[in-house]
């Protein structure tokens, strides 16, 4: 049963600017709210009840929103508006979110080994902050119905007990942009990995899947973070950590069912 999710916040969304400059790139609304509550509760819908938020003391308004704001909330109430906080405050009555500061930038991998203590040794969900997922079918049919990928996750890891990332097929020009895997297909959509590499070259690419913002790590992955060296863009990635783990364990990947969308790239394909 895996009931803790990580969510890594902390970066400078360089990419949003200036979307960005002073509200945080996963506080950006999508409809009537953050990019980031749809990413918490994807993970409540998956079974998790411990939210760790990896944020830095500059985007503390991320840590605010899941915070009850007993003021605003009797303001609310008297004005018979108490609906307008019912997304967030059902939430809040599902999951516990917390939050760590990683105080120097020093990539996705270093932010990741920040929830070292608090995970302890069960594996867990790992979703990016700025990326949410949309099912492209609506229907009251729950079988017919898309999973969204915490699930698809959680679900897998019952069978394959193993790491599992998330995956989504990219066109040829876009590799760059993401974590590719390689791999051998050993089901429909199931991929046991063998290369992990961090926005490689068009020809260097071991295949067009990507990595998509969503994993389910074991706590071996903390090793590896500990020994991986600085790599793309001077960052510890979680990419090649993952890739050092290979040596370790198997992981697999599967590819996403549901539509990823981010606040920093546009739709993939
Ligand atoms: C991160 C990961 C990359 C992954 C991407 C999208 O990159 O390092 O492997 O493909 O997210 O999930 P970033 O977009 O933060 O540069």
């Amino acid at each position: 049963m895996i009931t803790k999710t990580v969510i890594p916040a902390a970066g400078f969304g360089t990419r949003m600017l200036p979307a960005a400059k002073a509200v945080p790139k996963e506080l950006l609304p999508i409809l009537d709210r953050p990019t980031i509550q749809y990413v918490v509760e994807e993970a409540a819908a998956a079974g998790i009840t411990d939210v760790l938020l990896i944020t830095n003391p500059d985007k503390r308004a991320i840590e605010d929103h899941f915070a009850r704001n007993p003021a605003l909330e009797q303001r609310l109430r008297a004005a018979n508006k108490s609906h307008l906080l019912a997304s967030i405050n059902t939430l809040l009555e599902k999951v516990t979110v917390r939050s760590l500061h990683q105080h120097e930038q020093k990539g996705l991998g270093h932010a990741v080994l920040q929830a070292e203590q608090h995970v302890g040794d069960q594996p867990f969900l790992c979703q990016l902050g700025d990326t949410i997922f949309s099912s492209p079918l609506s229907t009251q049919d729950s079988a017919l119905s898309t999973l969204l990928p915490a699930q698809q996750l959680t679900t897998a890891y019952n069978d394959l007990k193993t790491p599992i990332i998330a995956l989504e097929k990219v066109p040829p020009e876009k590799v760059d942009r993401y974590g590719i895997i390689g791999g051998q297909e050993i089901s429909p959509g199931l991929f046991k990995l063998d290369a992990l590499i961090e926005k490689p070259a068009r020809d260097a690419a071991p295949s067009q899947y990507a990595i998509c913002a969503r994993y389910l790590l074991t706590p071996e992955i903390f090793d590896c973070l500990e020994s991986t060296p600085p790599g793309k863009n001077g960052e510890i990635q979680l990419t090649d950590a993952l890739n050092l783990l290979l040596q370790r364990t198997a992981i697999h990947g599967v590819v996403v069912q549901a539509k990823g969308t981010t606040s920093a790239t546009p739709p993939i394909g």
